[in-house]
């Protein structure tokens, strides 16, 4: 199999190395792009070293059967139409393509049929909404889900490498604000991308719109509150979700218990420091709301793995496997 990752350097760029070695895969060829400033530098895969390439307009005129796009909204528009030319499938991590009515917008556990005989782009989900979606697809499933408030507590990595040397550095005493606009070490920001005209910024609004589109539910009632928190790695999600059914609580927590993807957490809790390497989106504190017809949790997934790297990594496999690219051994 031939794979390149375009922003092999950054956050996520990094952990899809790391996931593609978790699958113990073995590509023919993987090219790792990046901007001029990482030109040769070496990254290693599966204790191989690679040279990372400077992105240019010729890097993506060979043939992979998957290129990941892992550099930002601007690199994915400049360079990913072009890549198609010569490429099967290219999964991108931005939000450039996500609210495209003909691109597929994928977490292969719930809309991975998507993928079967598609050549294209696929857009990769914004990183709280994969975590979010999954147990929600499940209690949707069951119960028909009608309304969901959520407020996040979102991980500095989720603004890539800057906002973990931006916490760092306050960490170490700077009085700077680094790339928020706000400090945010010993402090929360209700703040996460810009504020539009009704008032909610476009990371609420990506939950939204991405939760409607993977859902196929537009009539869902979304409210979001995105909040960034001096945390590294996680994003913790304090959900609650209105249905048409009753819920049965403990049949909603079996329901999780038994789904892919999904850790369920009976009488504990999970914090973010307590992920370690999961690639699962995880439930615990699933209580009524405030009547039977409605559910709280709190859900809490690795915004580098599930939100972003390992999702993209699933969404290859699942395409892999459906395409007989590879077989089940690849686990
Ligand atoms: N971090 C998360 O939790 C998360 C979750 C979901 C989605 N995403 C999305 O994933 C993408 C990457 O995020 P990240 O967190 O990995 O960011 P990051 O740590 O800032 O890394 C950005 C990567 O893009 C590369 N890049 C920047 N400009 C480029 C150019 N002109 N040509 C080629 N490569 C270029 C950088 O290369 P250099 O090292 O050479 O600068 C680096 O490899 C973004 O679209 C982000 O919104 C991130």
């Amino acid at each position: 199999m031939k794979i390149a990752i375009v922003g092999a350097t950054g956050e996520v760029g990094r952990m899809m190395i790391t996931c593609l070695q978790e699958l113990n895969l073995q590509p023919e060829v993987l090219d790792l792009y990046a901007s001029a400033r990482s030109r040769g530098e070496i990254l290693y895969y599966l204790d191989k070293p690679t040279v990372v390439q400077e992105l240019t307009e010729i890097s993506l005129s060979k043939h992979y059967d998957y290129v990941f796009f892992s550099a930002g909204g601007g690199v994915a528009h400049a360079y990913a139409p072009s890549a198609l030319q010569s490429s099967e499938l290219i999964i991108d991590n931005s939000s450039a393509f996500r609210q495209d009515a003909a691109i597929p917008l994928i977490v292969p556990q719930i809309n991975g049929d998507l993928l079967l005989g598609y050549q294209g782009i696929v857009a990769n989900p914004n990183c709280s909404t994969i975590q979010m979606v999954l147990p929600l697809a499940v209690l949707d499933k069951e119960y028909h889900l009608n309304k969901v408030v959520v407020s996040t507590y979102q991980a500095v990595s989720g603004s890539g490498h800057g906002g973990i040397q931006t916490l760092e550095k306050q960490r170490q005493g700077s009085k700077l604000k680094g790339i928020y606009p706000e400090p945010i070490d010993l402090n929360v920001i209700p703040q996460i991308g810009v504020f539009l005209d009704n008032g909610y910024s476009t990371e609420e609004e990506k939950m939204r719109i991405e939760t409607h589109k993977i859902l196929t539910r537009d009539d869902i009632a979304i409210s979001a509150t995105a909040v960034r928190v001096p945390v590294i790695y996680g994003h913790s999600l304090s959900v609650y979700a209105e249905f048409e059914q009753e819920v049965d609580l403990a049949q909603a927590a079996k329901l999780l218990s038994q789904a892919p993807g999904i850790k369920y957490h009976e009488n504990s809790y999970i914090t973010p420091l307590g992920l370690g390497e999961s690639n699962l989106s995880q439930v615990c504190r699933l209580r009524l709301g405030v009547d039977s017809r409605s559910l709280c949790f709190w859900n809490v997934g690795h915004n580098v793995r599930i939100g972003a790297a390992a999702n993209a990594v699933n969404i290859m496999y699942a395409h892999a496997l459906q395409a007989g690219k590879i077989d089940e051994s690849h686990v």
